[in-house]
């Protein structure tokens, strides 16, 4: 396709708007001691924790996250909470599903808990997702363990009657995280691509998100993590007047707005550079 040349200039980020009927409610994150009720591998190196946290459940928005502690009573290691989308919820059940990456020292240890062992958990956080009112089509563009903070949008967009349609990117079949969920609650198109396949290169997922929005237009989309991705979404979607949101990643120590260290590194004119996570984790593609 060749439009995706164009892919490669810089993309502004805005906030979400914070005030108008659109904006949800700001609730105060709690920090609760969530007994784990399951946890299990679902692929090599993926694992899928289920936490009893029925006030976190009941508040969270897709989008949002939680930071998670992975020492446990006693100990001093890792010192840091984790970042980690909030997967899934269910009211009902007071139910809060993380899944999430084995990467390095924190969630190697997370790796390690036995149920009915409790964790640390401050949530939920950040700002999320924003569906507008019009919006009757969106498409979900995700790679990797970034397509968690997609999932629980899926949820709400699906139970709303908009039409769901998901690109899905990974390095391999078993990296796919998040495809199955989509599925469970009513993606209608859900496309795998994969590096092992060769089916992920920029260039493919450009030719095949250009046919979803040629046939059939969506009004907004969302994406998340990769850069490129991010790009690509962009310029293709401006081409049909659709929105973009992006969910980015950052280095947080606290995810609670003290530390600075997920800075997004793009200063505004007039004050510091936002925060990942308390501006975002979301910001719209301006
Ligand atoms: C909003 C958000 C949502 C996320 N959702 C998910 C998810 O759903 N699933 C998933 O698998 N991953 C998710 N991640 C990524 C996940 O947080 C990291 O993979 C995880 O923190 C790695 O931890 P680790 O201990 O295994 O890795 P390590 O590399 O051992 O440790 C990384 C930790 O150190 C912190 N850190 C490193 N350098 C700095 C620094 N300079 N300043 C402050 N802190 C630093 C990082 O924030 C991280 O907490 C998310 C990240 C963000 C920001
Ligand atoms: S993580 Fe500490 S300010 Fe954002």
């Amino acid at each position: 396709m060749s439009g995706v040349a164009s892919i490669d200039r810089p993309l502004r980020l805005a906030e979400l708007p914070r005030g108008g009927p659109l904006a949800p409610p700001v609730v105060e994150p709690l920090l609760v001691r969530a007994p784990s009720v399951s946890h299990r591998q679902v692929a090599p190196g993926y694992w899928l924790l289920t936490l009893d946290a029925p006030e976190i459940a009941r508040r969270a928005l897709p989008g949002q996250f939680a930071m998670l502690t992975a020492a446990r009573t006693a100990e001093s290691a890792p010192v840091l909470p984790r970042p980690m989308a909030l997967y899934d919820w269910d009211e009902r059940t007071g139910t809060v599903q993380i899944l999430y990456g084995v990467m390095g020292d924190g969630t190697r240890r997370m790796a390690t808990w036995h149920p009915p062992e409790p964790m640390t958990v401050v949530g939920p956080l950040g700002r999320g997702f924003r569906l507008h009112p019009a919006t009757s089509a969106v498409v979900l563009v995700g790679r990797g363990i970034g397509t968690c903070s997609l999932t629980a949008l899926a949820r709400q967009a699906c139970a709303e009657g908009i039409d769901v349609r998901a690109i899905v990117s990974a390095r391999n079949d078993q990296a796919l995280v998040g495809a199955d969920l989509y599925r469970q609650v009513g993606v209608r198109d859900v496309v795998e691509v994969t590096d092992a396949d060769g089916t992920s290169p920029v260039g493919s997922v450009a030719r095949r998100l250009q046919r979803m929005l040629d046939e059939r237009p969506a009004q907004q989309v969302f994406t998340c993590g990769s850069q490129r991705l991010l790009r690509l979404c962009a310029t293709l979607a401006r081409a049909c007047d659709a929105t973009v949101q992006v969910s980015l990643e950052a280095h947080m120590a606290c995810g609670l707005g003290y530390c600075h260290g997920c800075s997004t590194g793009l200063p505004g004119v007039a004050r510091e550079a936002p925060l990942v996570c308390q501006e975002g984790p979301v910001f719209v593609c301006a």
